[in-house]
């Protein structure tokens, strides 16, 4: 088979041109004499390649000089516990809003350490939605508020930019916290907005196993809690996210990424391409007679992670099957739903999009 349209939610779908730049370094970079993966954090050609990928990221996202950037190793689930022991004091009420099953993550990852607080939920209806801000219970004396942007399995965003869609709250004097790993430079963000920002790569940033946090810098004179040295913002960012030996490969690809989707003519481009390509396939869903169903409240739909169920479950097995055969993989919706789900990430070109919707305009005729 070759190279499929790849609508996997994560690890995802990475520009070709990337991976053909990763490959031809694997071997020697420049003329290290190495490969890239051999070589030390501490040299030149890997300090270089560090502070590149921050200035992109920087660019890229429009980062005031008043937020400092950390590349830390694992996903968003460890930053959702290191959140807390960063920034609330121990035992500090911390308020969530909980719109999907990475809010509810988060949640898990905080209660050892904050008085946790579910400031709103739309558990109730299955996270098909986002309460309405004025219902939210938020505290005054909350260490932060944490949300989480675009919900991956339940495909649930919060749209500033959307008329009627669901705008980020204004959170007064406590720092908003957000989730970011499934939109990140996906549309333009108003950082000041935001406390921090924090992203896991392996959706729109890059490969697994690195996550960025973007933080305002006075955040980290809170004492936060008692932890080890190595779940420390302060001293990663005193180290420059090198306390000890970083996911170089990692960190080296995601920079070859954010690379390239500054060349593809940065956020703006990426919001008005997601904006085809899920109106597209929202579209095809909804001019499906109810063949095909998303059940999201439509001004909170994700444009990077488009859920949808075939009239009849049995359907599912034929469906994935004729999919694969069309060349378009990583369709199966999560355990937790079931159903199909679309991640379709900056890297997927609006062509996959097509692709998809043809497939399913087949299918339907074939078993409708
Ligand atoms: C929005 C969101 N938050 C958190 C996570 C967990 O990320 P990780 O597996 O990198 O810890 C995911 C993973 O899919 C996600 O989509």
């Amino acid at each position: 088979m070759a190279r499929a349209y790849n609508f996997s939610p994560g690890p995802a779908m990475l520009p070709e041109s990337v991976l053909l730049e990763a490959r031809a370094t694997m071997l020697e970079y420049g003329d290290a004499g190495a490969s890239i993966v051999e070589i030390s954090h501490r040299g030149a050609e890997f300090i270089d390649i560090a502070a590149r990928a921050e200035a992109d990221l920087r660019e890229l996202l429009a980062i005031p000089a008043d937020y400092a950037v950390l590349f830390l190793p694992g996903g968003a689930t460890t930053q959702q516990a290191l959140l807390p022991l960063n920034f609330a004091a121990p035992g500090q009420r911390a308020d969530y809003v909980l719109t999907g099953h990475w809010g509810a993550t988060a949640t898990r990852q905080a209660a050892p350490y904050v008085d946790l607080n579910v400031a709103a939920s739309s558990e109730a209806d299955g996270y098909r939605s986002i309460p309405p801000v004025d219902q939210w219970k938020l505290s005054k004396d909350a260490a932060y508020v944490h949300v989480t942007a675009n919900e991956t399995i339940h495909g649930v965003e919060f749209r500033p930019s959307k008329p009627g869609g669901h705008a980020f709250p204004d959170t007064g004097d406590v720092p908003l916290f957000a989730d970011f790993s499934s939109s990140i430079a996906s549309e333009p963000v108003d950082i000041p907005r935001f406390g921090a920002i924090y992203a896991g790569a392996q959706k729109n940033l890059g490969p697994v196993g690195i996550g960025v946090v973007i933080v305002r810098r006075d955040l980290l004179a809170r004492a936060g809690q008692p932890r080890a040295d190595i779940f420390d913002y302060r001293l990663q960012l005193a180290a420059d996210s090198m306390l000890n030996t970083p996911p170089t490969w990692n960190w080296y690809v995601a920079g070859l990424t954010f690379r390239w989707m500054l060349e593809q003519g940065g956020v703006e481009a990426f919001a008005r391409r997601s904006d085809d390509k899920a109106g597209l396939l929202y579209a095809a869903i909804d001019g499906s007679g109810g063949f095909y169903r998303n059940e999201v409240d439509r001004a909170v739909r994700s444009r990077m992670n488009v859920p949808f169920f075939l009239h009849d479950p049995a359907l599912d097995e034929a469906f994935l099957a004729q999919a694969r055969e069309a060349g378009l993989i990583g369709l199966k919706g999560h355990r937790v739903t079931g159903g199909m789900r679309a991640s379709i990430y900056n890297p997927m070109p609006l062509e996959g999009v097509q692709a998809l919707v043809d497939l399913m305009q087949d299918f339907q005729r074939r078993h409708g």
